[in-house]
């Protein structure tokens, strides 16, 4: 495995771009001119380790196709470079991106684990939650204005806005959403590729906090069992033996980091996006109607999550094109929501694009986020609540970009709320 990265550390100093893309922390700020580059350079890109591709239809195949597997693979023995073109390298049981997680295995177990939560997660389920998030807005705004002019954007708001809300739904103590960030925080850093030992280690750290909490709050809920999704997990281990707690565990954490660590960096992009242009959000005040397609807009000209990977677990051909079994295909999804050939001017941020809904930033197939209504409902109120809270809302300064490639976002934004506060 050394021999591999050292390879691919050497072809990107040589100038290799796909290499690049994995290691150059350089790339992190825009990777987009990049992705256009890749594109053209060819359909699957390979570059000794993995496949990388930009395009939308190659994208949306493999996502889609029976024929590719995830981390854990169909029989959940990963290819290493899977792993390693995913994530930086394995840890401990139950990580949000290791098996047993439902991101990271395949069916029947993918079935299984999904069909145990797809009901809390459905249009209807979400669009309940909708006035309580409305409020847990009001409260942060009020919160933010006073405590005067300025506030961090990403700390005061973005971030505890979906925070608060996944803990709620969840049943999980709100008082420690900052606790549950800074973990989830430090776990997010580790899905990337090329990580310095020394972050990677922290990162591994804070996840195994977050998962002996979980153990513990376990604990709790035998003893206190309530209406809530963890108390109805830890439901289906003890008295069905549906699942092992691990299984349960790794659940758990999955649904509480990917319910903040994504949906902070869609209400981040989009209040940055928005603030840069400012004749779209005078025509979102106008017609309030257009904030769903806005929303939509925002997923695909910023995509929260950027890439993620799939194996053939057999010879198969991708929108016409040929892979061997193990092959390891890396999919922009950042890159895929840019391509030229499905979006017209896929550089313009523009929130009247008729098709804006077609982007791969749920990703597609079984995998599709479990989450995407309640992130775009959350998006779509957190952005509203705030804009029409403070309509003179200007950043005080550039925002700062979170230092992730797998993850876009970002980390701070200064802001400054508005005269009349
Ligand atoms: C899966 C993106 C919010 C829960 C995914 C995947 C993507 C994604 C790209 C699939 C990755 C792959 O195919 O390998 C996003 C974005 C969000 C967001 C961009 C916000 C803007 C949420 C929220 C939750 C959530 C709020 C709530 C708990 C999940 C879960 C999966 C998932 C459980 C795994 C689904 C499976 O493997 O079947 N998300 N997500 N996500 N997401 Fe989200």
């Amino acid at each position: 495995h050394g021999l591999v990265r050292r390879t691919l550390l050497r072809k990107m100093r040589d100038g290799d771009l796909s290499a690049q893309l994995m290691f150059d922390r350089e790339m992190i700020a825009d990777p987009f001119p990049h992705y256009d580059v890749l594109r053209e350079q060819g359909r699957l890109v390979d570059n000794g380790l993995v496949l990388n591709t930009a395009h939308h239809d190659i994208a949306t195949a493999v996502l889609r196709s029976p024929d590719f597997g995830v981390v854990g693979g169909p029989s959940g023995q990963a290819p290493a470079a899977l792993r390693f073109a995913v994530r930086a390298a394995g840890r401990g049981p139950v990580g949000p991106v290791e098996p047993p997680s439902m991101l990271a295995v395949d069916p029947p177990d993918h079935t299984r684990f999904r069909k145990l939560v797809t009901r809390a997660f459905s249009a209807r389920a979400v669009a309940a939650l909708r006035s309580r998030t409305e409020e847990v807005a009001e409260e942060l705004l009020d919160e933010m204005a006073a405590r005067g002019h300025n506030a961090d954007l990403v700390a005061d708001y973005a971030s505890l806005l979906p925070a608060t809300v996944i803990a709620e739904m969840l049943g999980a103590p709100v008082e420690m959403r900052r606790q549950f960030l800074e973990w989830g925080a430090g776990g997010a850093a580790s899905l990337d590729t090329g990580l310095p030992y020394r972050e990677f280690r922290r990162s591994e750290q804070q996840l195994e906090a977050m998962q002996n909490w979980m153990l513990g709050h376990f604990d709790h809920i035998r003893r206190h069992p309530a209406d809530t999704i963890l108390s109805a997990l830890v439901h289906a281990h003890a008295e069905e033996g549906r699942l092992t707690e691990d299984e349960v565990a790794s659940i758990a954490i999955l649904l509480l980091a990917a319910g903040f660590e994504t949906t902070v960096n869609l209400i981040g992009n989009g209040a940055a996006l928005l603030d840069g242009h400012p004749e779209q959000l005078a025509l979102l005040r106008a017609e309030p109607g257009r904030w769903g397609n806005a929303v939509e807009e925002i997923l695909r000209h910023d995509s929260p999550v950027q890439r993620t990977g799939r194996f053939a677990g057999r010879d198969t051909e991708v929108a016409g094109e040929h892979v061997r079994t193990g092959q390891v295909v890396l999919v922009l999804l950042g890159g895929a929501n840019r391509d030229p050939a499905v979006f017209t001017d896929p550089g313009r941020f523009d929130i009247t694009r008729e098709n804006a809904d077609d982007h791969l930033a749920f990703s597609s197939g079984i995998h599709y986020c479990l989450g995407a209504a309640l992130a775009k409902m959350e998006g779509e109120v957190a952005l509203r609540a705030l804009f029409d809270r403070f309509p003179d809302l200007t950043l005080n300064g550039p925002p700062h970009r979170r230092p992730t490639r797998v993850l876009r976002g970002y980390d701070a934004m200064p802001v400054r709320l508005s005269s009349a506060t």
